[in-house]
This record gives C-alpha cells, sequence and structure tokens, in this order.
C-alpha cells in the first residue's frame, strides 16, 4: 500500500503535504514525491521521514498533492516513484492501489504514441486523463471518463495545471477528506492533517470528486460514479488525539505503543455492552464459526480460538484469510465469520469476506481504523479504539483485537460485566510487568543480538503467543525466529539446536509440568534456555518472571517478546518503526 495526500487551502501546501506524508510513511517508504498547483515537482528514493520544508525545492503555494510509495509494480527507482505527469506535463496524479487492467491501456495508449517513462500501473492515468480532455476540454468529465476506463483498487488524487481543484476517487482503497475553515484536505489516512482538522468525511467505494476548486459553494463535492448524483456526505469528528500519532517522549512509535497497551485493552473492552451483545447472539446463532486474519491478526484469532475452546466450550474454524478460499464447502447461510484486522484493508482478508457473502454468510469484523473497507463489506463491526497504530509492526492492536475475542467468549458464558472485569484485573500487572524487565530484557537483547536464530515454544494458549513473539522479532531485528508449539520442536526443527542457540519458554500454569520437560530436551542439546514464566526453575539460563493472570495470560505472554524483539531490533540498528520490505497493511493479494 502507499499513502497519498492532497491539500487545498491558504497554508503553505508543500509544507503541509511534506507534514502529511511523514504520518501516512507507516503505509510505505520505498520513495517519495510532492507536486504544487504550479507543478513545482519533487521525487526521491527512500524515506522522507528526516526531509525538512527548506530542503524541497518548491515555491510556496496554496496546493499540493503527495505520495509515499511501497512498491507493486515496478521497482524502487526515481522513475517510478509518484506523482506521475501526463506527457504534455499538464496533469499530475497520486495513487494507491493497483490498476488491473493497466497492461491493455498501456498497450492502446502506446498505440496512440503516449510514451511511457515509469513501470508502474499508475503511468496510464495521467495518460487517459490528457487523452480525455483533448476530446472532452473538460476536466471533470475526462476524470469520469477515465475512472470508468479503469479496473482494480484505487485512492486516486490528479490535479491539472491551471485547474484550482484536486480531483479524487476511491474503490477498494481508503482516502478521506479533512474539513478546516476555507481549507481542505484529501488522504489515505486521519493521522495526516489530524494536526489542522479532526472533521472528516470517510468517501464510500466508487465516490469521486473534489476539493479546493474556488466556485463558492463548491469547495467539496462528492459523486457517486454509477448514477453520477451529487453526494451529501455527513461529517464527522475523530476523537483522536493528536498525541497518539506522535511519538511523545519515546525514541520509537513501537515502543510507545508496546507501553499504550494497558488503556488501549481498557477501550477495547470497555465499548457499550450493546456492541458486544449483538455479536454474541450472533455468534450464538451461528452454525459453523470461522475467524479469519492474516499475520499478527491471525495469531491473535489462533489464541482466541482457544479462549472459546477453554473458557465457552466451542470450537471455532481459525483460517489464514489467504486459504479461506478452501473452505467454501462447509459455508452457508448460517455460518459466521469474525474477520480480524487492525488495517480493514487487508487484501486477503477482504477477499475472504467476498467468497463468504457470495455463500451468503454473515460477517463479524473487528477493525481498528475506522470507516475501513472490511468494516463496510461486514454486517456487524467492533472497532478495537486502540488508536492509530503507526509502527509498522503491530502490538496495540495484537492486544487489543485478543481482548475484545477474549471478552466474547467469557460473555458466551457470564454477563459481560463480569466478564470485562475479570479482563481488566488480570492486565492491572501490565505497567509493572513493563517497568519491572525492561532493563532484564535488553541486556538479554545485548546478550543474544547475534545469533542466527532463536526459538520460542510454548503450549496452549503459549503456543499462539510463541508464534506471535517470533513474528515479532523476525519483522523488526531481521533475525531469523520461529515460534512451536512445544511437543513439535523435536518433531524436526530440534536438529538445528546447537551450543548456544537462544530457545525461549513460554510457561503457564497449567502447562508447565510438559513444557519444561520440552526445556530440558533443548538443554540437553546445548540449548540456552530463557524462561518466560511465572516462577523460576533450574532449567532456566535466564528468567522473565511475569505474574499469572488467570484468563489475561494469553495478552501477558506476548508482551515480554514484543520489548525483547523492539530491544534487539535497536542493539543491531534497525529501523525500528518501518522494517525493510514491509507495509503497514497488504492490500495485494
Ligand atoms: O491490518 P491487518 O491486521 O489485517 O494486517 C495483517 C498483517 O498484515 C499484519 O498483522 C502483519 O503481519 C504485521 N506486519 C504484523 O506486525
Amino acid at each position: 500500500m502507499c499513502g497519498i495526500i492532497g491539500y487545498a487551502g491558504n497554508k503553505d501546501a508543500p509544507e503541509v503535504v511534506l507534514k502529511g506524508l511523514k504520518k501516512l510513511e507507516y503505509r510505505g517508504y520505498d520513495s517519495w514525491g510532492i507536486i504544487t498547483g504550479n507543478f513545482d515537482l519533487v521525487k526521491n528514493i527512500g524515506k522522507i521521514g528526516h526531509i525538512q520544508r527548506h530542503d524541497l525545492n518548491l515555491r510556496v503555494h496554496t496546493l499540493a498533492i503527495g505520495h509515499t510509495r511501497w512498491s507493486t509494480h515496478g521497482g524502487v527507482t526515481l522513475e517510478n516513484a509518484h506523482p506521475h505527469l501526463s506527457q504534455d506535463k499538464s496533469i499530475a496524479v497520486v495513487h494507491n492501489g493497483i490498476i488491473e487492467n493497466y497492461q491493455q491501456l498501456k498497450a492502446m495508449l502506446q498505440k496512440e504514441g503516449f510514451v511511457f517513462v515509469s513501470e508502474t500501473d499508475t503511468e496510464v492515468i495521467p495518460h487517459l486523463l490528457q487523452k480525455y480532455y483533448k476530446e472532452t476540454q473538460d476536466f471533470k468529465k475526462a476524470f469520469k471518463k477515465m475512472l470508468n476506463k479503469i479496473d482494480g483498487s484505487y485512492a486516486i488524487l490528479a490535479i491539472q495545471k491551471g485547474n484550482r481543484g484536486i480531483y479524487f476517487a476511491r474503490n477498494g482503497s481508503p482516502l478521506v477528506l479533512g474539513v478546516g475553515k476555507n481549507e481542505y484536505f484529501v488522504a489515505s489516512d486521519v493521522p495526516a492533517f489530524l494536526e489542522y482538522s479532526n472533521q472528516v468525511i470517510f468517501l464510500e467505494d466508487n465516490q469521486y470528486g473534489t476539493i479546493g476548486t474556488e466556485e463558492i459553494g463548491k469547495e467539496i463535492q462528492i459523486f457517486d460514479l454509477k448514477t453520477h448524483k451529487k453526494i451529501i456526505s455527513n461529517i464527522q469528528t475523530i476523537n483522536w488525539k493528536l498525541e497518539e500519532a506522535e511519538k511523545g517522549n519515546e525514541p520509537h512509535f513501537m515502543i510507545k505503543e508496546i507501553k499504550e497497551q494497558q488503556e488501549t485493552i481498557r477501550k477495547s473492552v470497555e465499548q457499550s455492552s450493546e456492541t458486544f451483545a449483538k455479536t454474541v447472539s450472533m455468534i450464538k446463532d451461528a452454525r459453523g464459526v470461522f475467524l479469519i486474519g492474516c499475520g499478527t491478526s491471525y495469531h491473535a484469532c489462533l489464541s482466541a480460538s482457544y479462549q472459546f475452546a477453554h473458557l465457552a466450550k466451542m470450537h471455532i474454524n481459525v483460517v489464514l484469510a489467504s486459504e479461506f478460499r478452501n473452505y467454501t464447502s462447509f459455508l452457508n447461510s448460517k455460518s459466521l465469520i469474525i474477520a480480524v484486522s487492525q488495517s480493514g484493508e487487508t487484501a486477503d482478508v477482504i477477499d475472504a469476506i467476498k467468497i463468504a457473502k457470495e455463500k451468503m454468510v454473515k460477517v463479524l469484523s473487528i477493525v481498528n481504523v475506522k470507516g475501513s473497507t472490511i468494516e463496510r463489506l461486514s454486517d456487524h463491526c467492533i472497532n478495537m479504539q486502540a488508536g492509530p497504530e503507526i509502527c509498522v509492526v503491530s502490538t496495540k492492536a495484537y492486544t487489543a483485537e485478543l481482548a475484545i475475542l477474549s471478552l466474547l467468549a467469557l460473555t458466551l458464558t457470564e454477563k459481560i460485566e463480569d466478564a470485562r472485569k475479570k479482563i481488566l484485573e488480570n492486565i492491572s500487572c501490565l505497567p509493572r510487568l513493563i517497568e519491572e524487565n525492561t532493563i532484564k530484557l535488553k541486556k538479554l537483547a545485548e546478550k543474544i543480538k547475534n545469533q542466527k536464530s532463536i526459538f520460542i515454544i510454548g503450549r496452549d494458549i503459549a503456543y499462539p503467543a510463541a508464534l506471535e513473539g517470533a513474528l515479532k522479532i523476525k519483522e523488526v531485528s531481521y533475525i531469523h525466529a520461529e515460534g512451536f508449539a512445544g511437543g513439535e520442536l523435536k518433531h524436526g526443527t530440534i536438529a538445528l539446536i546447537e551450543k548456544g542457540t537462544p530457545c525461549i519458554i513460554l510457561a503457564t500454569p497449567e502447562t508447565r509440568n510438559l513444557i519444561i520437560s520440552n526445556a530440558m530436551e533443548i538443554k540437553a542439546r546445548g540449548g540456552f534456555i530463557i524462561g518466560i514464566d511465572q516462577e523460576e526453575n533450574n532449567v532456566y539460563d535466564e528468567t522473565i518472571i511475569i505474574p499469572n493472570s488467570g484468563c489475561g495470560n494469553a495478552l501477558i505472554l506476548t508482551i515480554p517478546l514484543q520489548i525483547l524483539a523492539y530491544h534487539l531490533a535497536v542493539a543491531r540498528g534497525c529501523d525500528v518503526d518501518k522494517p525493510r520490505n514491509l507495509a503497514k497493511s497488504v492490500t495485494v493479494k
């Protein structure tokens, strides 16, 4: 995915767009570009984080659009960086998404003499706009014609020389308008302009329009792409605080977000009882429930399946969203899918929901980003209330997802008020746990930072925690890490244990005896044993003591692993908040 932003107003637009792109960098950071209303253009490879306004060779202007890229079509080159220009250089476009029929369109345009300078799918858009503008002499008509020609997912911004408006369109990729006093924003996500306005309009798919045109009363116009009728949208007030999207006193978003978790878990479970009641009755009425997600969200689903089994005595199918299509024969109008996604934009999850909907399956979702595609596709959506998660690596969204799912599992057999109280009491140890263990985990990170592999084992609810911990270590520190169910390592992977190989043992009171036996097996082969446990044990070479938090153990167990992953990344000099090759949300299949 990529981040896009446009601004039209009285401020210095390049500055507003530069700041916005920095806030959107979690969406992609291969390259970036900004163009102003008088077509001053700057593009660069790499991250925009350190760039200052005075570094930009752009004259002051009141209109600009910008882009920060996570490459899909075409490598990381200056030519492939957005904005892309029409051949006559009168039109500029930034785009997030994929134009699926770009090869046909490119071939058609090339036959007509258009010369392409990039390998991107996006470049067909400005050329199509040039072609249709020549035909219609009306940029709005040209924009509509272009939209009718392209297939795929997109959030697009376009400007034309001498035309005061920013033209936008959304289909399948997020786009939100910000409304200020005589100033207008359009961006992939709210934090991009939250500093200036918390008044927003979440655009729906198949909507297009303009902001910033000088015609009085037409400063914001939104139309339906199918009917071309004007749409009156409600302006919503966003209650996110600016500080939530800032690092504050912390060096990285990752550690800030790790430390926020007691508060975000509280917010996630303290939502109205009605929201949960509807969900619980959907689960009770269903005949066959599927929990689906990707990456970290999948781990939250897997962990929750243990909670449903133990606490509610209920079997729930857990399926990776990208594999869900193999389960279609088991779907009917009585099935329910619970789609879990921080971003609400993950292509594999959207695909699974569409497959389910064809079979009349009910869709419940748990999503963090408001106004997302997954929220809109669902019959009912619970918002995670975790606030903006800026670090590409997910931490607080994982625990918010799991807290909500645990609450649902508990609420199947007890009153929601009791269930909520239980979870909140169980996680009240979190700030102390973080404070007491951070120095130890930092030292541990220093000790093992040069190891080539780290293994993590756990049984029962500690197994998904092991998978999640390994994912955190891999993505942020680039050390190979693998999570296993305690009983599995000896079925093959134990061959990789050498003298000093770090193996983290996640113990719970219910699983301790067996997991300690597994730890012994590893120790006997020379493994360096790190216990994350409620008590000391002779087998451990290092121990991180955590409290026994009952049904909160699934949440608690992951926290030391998140902190360890963070310190491993810092110790190895990695870019903590923007790991290589990753984007916050994977909007391609
Ligand atoms: O936005 P989603 O929760 O749907 O994203 C799913 C995964 O792409 C995401 O959790 C990914 O695994 C992160 N890099 C985890 O830190």
